[in-house]
């Protein structure tokens, strides 16, 4: 069976590949190079899941650790629903795209990830050195949509970061029926759903080829 450790050969990892050629990419770490693979060079997005179960613990792992890097004025918006039981899966499935359901439908744990658009209402807990902030927000909705909207993604990128410090695969979802997912899950809170993650140890043909991603001269520049 594969596991998320288990990764493919340098030699068919286009990631591998890059930072061999950028040798400073890696002399200027100091995340030691297990980590760095882990997370970023060599993490794949898993598109099968094996039947190997998922923890509350690891989740709970998983929580604690994406909850630690920045939000803008602390707002933490980003709600996270762990869909754990065949119950709640059953709910979930209809709603998630045809293109998508097998895999969600692989998966041991889908966690839908949402922004609550009343995050402001937790700013004097949150934030209270500044608790007045909450009243910026209080009767302006495109603004909380914004802020939420922003930080939330971020949010989203920082937990699918921690499902691989887990030592699991993620894999993140935009295609599904939103609308639909906020009226059978947050009917009666003020939440609205922005990704779905699939998260387990990867299964059969977990991987689509590695796509390349840009290169350093076509996106950075210094100035
Ligand atoms: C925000 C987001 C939305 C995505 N939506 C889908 C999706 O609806 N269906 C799907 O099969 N893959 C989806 N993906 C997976 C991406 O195609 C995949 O992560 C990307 O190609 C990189 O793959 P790699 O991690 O194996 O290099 C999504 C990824 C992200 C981050």
């Amino acid at each position: 069976m594969t596991s998320a450790t288990e990764i493919p050969a340098a030699a068919n990892n286009p990631a591998a590949d890059d930072l061999a050629a950028a040798d400073l990419a890696t002399d200027h770490l100091v995340l030691d190079p297990a980590a760095r693979a882990l997370l970023f060079t060599e993490a794949r997005t898993a598109n099968t899941f094996s039947d190997e179960p998922v923890s509350r613990d690891q989740l709970r792992a998983i929580t604690e650790l994406a909850k630690w890097p920045p939000t803008s004025a602390n707002i933490n918006p980003l709600r996270i629903t762990f869909v754990t039981t065949p119950e709640a899966k059953a709910r979930l499935l209809p709603l998630i795209f045809e293109g998508n359901r097998a895999k969600t439908e692989s998966a041991p744990v889908v966690a839908i990830l949402a922004i609550d658009l009343d995050f402001h209402d937790r700013i004097p807990q949150l934030f209270p050195v500044r608790p007045e902030m909450r009243d910026l927000y209080k009767d302006d909705l495109a603004r909380r949509e914004q802020a939420a909207t922003f930080n939330g993604t971020l949010q989203t990128a920082y937990f699918i970061l921690a499902v691989r410090a887990a030592g699991l695969a993620a894999g993140p979802m935009a295609g599904f029926d939103a609308a639909g997912i906020d009226a059978e899950f947050f009917a009666d809170r003020p939440y609205r759903s922005i990704l779905v993650v699939n998260i387990g140890k990867p299964g059969k043909d977990p991987w689509f080829n590695r796509l390349p991603r840009l290169d350093h001269e076509d996106y950075v520049e210094y100035l």
